[in-house]
């Protein structure tokens, strides 16, 4: 049979385990390897097995990790229990030409390069990987209890790094406004015209952004208010509680598909000013009924890394 390949459609593939903003910026990239109007990006993802064997245990499951990488705004299609040693016949599947990876050499279990065969074939492209953030500096840093200050010049993402995010499903059109504390700084347009009235708000501090909190986002956003613009307002609280930056925090939550605006160092009294609906992250009924927001949280992933200090 032959194979029609679509230049339109590409394929990146990984562990994804917490689904850092470095994940998102590669599956940004790659989005953009392929046309605005038209292009697919499938993103496969291994299974706990596969990571287990090649690389050591991954803090989310699989199922966390598959809803998480779905949850991107770039991802077209996640593709579940993808081989860890990427195989042309899986993107042949998924009619994609190339896979994208980040400028950095994945091995398997032999030390072989995961991406050989690929390599081989001319159907592999590389983007920019995310220097200062990976998942094993991120376990250390809860095991160690490292964290940023605000004072630090990494703490922050700069407008660049901030617009670069915004952007809508074809990783080029803008879409999500970022304001600084309450509405009256823009730090980024986007895409619409902002009307404060056709907006929800929910705030919180989303560390370690994970499915519960998507999973409430996604309930806010597509069940309960699919009309309104969701408004993410991210808290400032005392930095020494919180282990990622503000700058991890917000790219995070900017790569959710739910999220139409962000506000950094959101002032709830300000915010109280303003005439909108407001719910609370962790109020009951944003809880209940979510397949992860039920079980998951910040302390519930921090116990699971220290259970297992051994192994990491
Ligand atoms: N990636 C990136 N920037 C990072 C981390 C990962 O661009 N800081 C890219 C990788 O290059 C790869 C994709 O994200 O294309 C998925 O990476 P993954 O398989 O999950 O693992 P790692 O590269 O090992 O990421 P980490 O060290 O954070 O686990």
């Amino acid at each position: 049979m032959t194979i029609i390949l679509d230049p339109d459609r590409v394929w990146i593939d990984g562990c994804f385990d917490f689904t850092h903003h470095g994940h998102a910026g590669a599956i940004l990239q790659a989005r953009q390897t392929v046309s605005k109007e038209n292009g697919k990006l499938f993103c496969g993802v291994h299974t706990d097995h596969d990571i287990q064997h090649n690389k050591g245990s991954p803090v989310m499951n699989s199922q966390e990790r598959y809803e998480h990488t779905r949850a991107n705004r770039w991802c077209s299609e996640v593709v579940e229990a993808a081989p860890y040693v990427t195989d042309p016949d899986w993107m042949d599947r998924y009619q994609c030409q190339y896979v994208v990876h980040g400028d950095d050499i994945t091995l398997d279990a032999n030390g072989e390069d995961c991406y050989k065969v690929v390599k081989e074939m001319g159907r592999f492209k590389v983007v920019k990987r995310t220097y200062g953030v990976s998942t094993t500096e991120i376990i250390h840093r809860i095991l160690t209890n490292n964290t940023l200050a605000p004072t630090h010049p990494d703490y922050y993402a700069n407008t660049q790094e901030l617009g670069f995010y915004s952007v809508a499903e074809d990783a080029v059109s803008k879409h999500c406004y970022v304001f600084q504390k309450d509405l009256s700084n823009v730090l980024v347009s986007g895409g619409y015209d902002f009307n404060v009235g056709d907006c929800v708000y929910v705030d919180g501090d989303f560390d370690l952004f994970h499915m519960g909190d998507i999973d409430q986002l996604r309930k806010l956003k597509m069940d309960l208010h699919p009309d309104k613009k969701l408004i993410v307002g991210i808290t400032t609280n005392d930095y020494s509680s919180t282990i990622m930056t503000m700058k991890e925090r917000s790219l995070s939550v900017l790569s959710c598909r739910y999220v139409d605006a962000v506000i950094i160092n959101a002032d709830a009294d300000a915010l109280a000013q303003c005439n909108w609906k407001k719910y609370r992250i962790d109020t009951a009924v944003l809880t209940e009924g979510g397949n992860f927001s039920e079980y998951l949280t910040k302390d519930v992933i921090v116990k699971r890394i220290e259970s297992r200090r051994d192994v990491y």
